[in-house]
């Protein structure tokens, strides 16, 4: 069994973090081991920023967003010296182990620090749910959620005023945010970047067909990673095209934050253990996720190579049910 480990946040923050974090610090204490929490992601692995947690350090954390261990991009990390200096790092403070939660690029940083003989545990961590070999990202589901909660209010004043109004979520490049949390609110038109579209058959067309059946107001939901369109312009441009008067909402950061929902928090408190359990067994270079409701592990590299589709029956029924 590995005698200390480490836990660390990177990339993007996402509501459930915490509850990973206290499944980590509270598994590996109670198997014996020491755990440290490294502040700031790779950045702060790289300062030496850390410091030992015990049981009592994690505790009233699990209903909080962010992370209590704060979060950083480190794109230095991506530098074969930087990740040597940062197994010096692991050395100095006897660090055998450590738990990384964060998107694909954390866990990249994660593959690299076990091949140099730091065992890694990558958890999913991020609102887009943008990692292949995963079905469901800790902070997907909260970040849904929230984008539903915001969007039924942005409805209520549209309604009142016979408008449009184009919402733009996050998701990076990647359109599940968007194609679940526009079936959600009930969407007359998803725009995901996995899509090509053609605006005047897919939106101007499709709502003059809806006016005619006596619906006058429509909440169009963007993804950020849709290429060549932005919210603002395409709020004019329906409204020039249909005369429905249009406005247009970028939901931005208000989408990482807040209470994680209870699917995030089970899936993290499970993925936290599972974690650990493999450390205890000298396993790395591992990420742990969920697949068909089930959480398992793979080979980090294996993981990284994964191709994942976004679900086109979906959003067939998304369009097919929006009239
Ligand atoms: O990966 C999470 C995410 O919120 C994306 O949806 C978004 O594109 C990006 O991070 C925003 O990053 P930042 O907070 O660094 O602006």
């Amino acid at each position: 069994m590995l005698k200390t480990i480490g836990v660390l946040t990177s990339g993007g923050d996402a509501p459930g973090m915490n509850a990973a974090i206290r499944a980590v610090v509270r598994t590996g204490c109670e198997s014996g081991m020491r755990v440290m929490g490294i502040r700031r992601g790779y950045r702060g692995l790289l300062d030496g920023d850390m410091f030992e947690m015990n049981l009592r350090s994690v505790s009233d954390i699990i209903h909080r967003g962010g992370t209590m261990l704060y979060s950083a991009r480190c794109p230095e990390f991506a530098d074969p010296e930087m990740v040597q200096k940062a197994v010096d790092v692991c050395h100095e403070f006897g660090l055998e182990g450590i738990v990384t939660i964060g998107g694909d690029g954390t866990f990249r940083g994660a593959r690299d620090l076990t091949l140099r003989g730091i065992q890694c545990i990558g958890l999913p961590g991020t609102i887009d749910n943008d990692i292949a070999s995963c079905d469901y990202t800790i902070g997907y589901d909260t970040a849904l959620n929230t984008i539903m909660e915001m969007v039924d209010r942005i409805r209520d004043t549209t309604e009142s005023h016979d408008r449009c109004s184009v919402v733009e979520v996050m998701g990076r490049n990647a359109g599940y945010l968007a194609l679940n949390a526009g079936i959600a609110v009930g969407a007359t038109c998803i725009l995901i970047p996995e899509v090509d579209y053609d605006i005047d058959s897919y939106i101007i067309e499709r709502m003059r067909r809806t006016q005619k059946t006596g619906k006058q107001h429509f909440i169009i939901i963007v993804a950020e990673g849709v290429r060549g369109i932005d919210s603002k312009s395409l709020a004019r441009y329906i409204q020039e095209k249909t005369g429905v008067e249009s406005r247009a909402t970028v939901l931005g950061h208000v989408q990482r934050g807040g209470s994680p929902s209870v699917r995030d928090r089970v899936l993290a408190s499970q993925m936290g253990h599972y974690a650990v359990e493999l450390l205890k067994q000298d396993i790395g270079n591992r990420v742990v996720v969920n697949h068909k409701d089930q959480i398992v592990d793979y080979d980090i590299i294996e993981a990284l190579n994964m191709k994942k589709t976004i679900d086109l029956e979906l959003y067939r029924v998304a369009n097919d049910i929006s009239i």
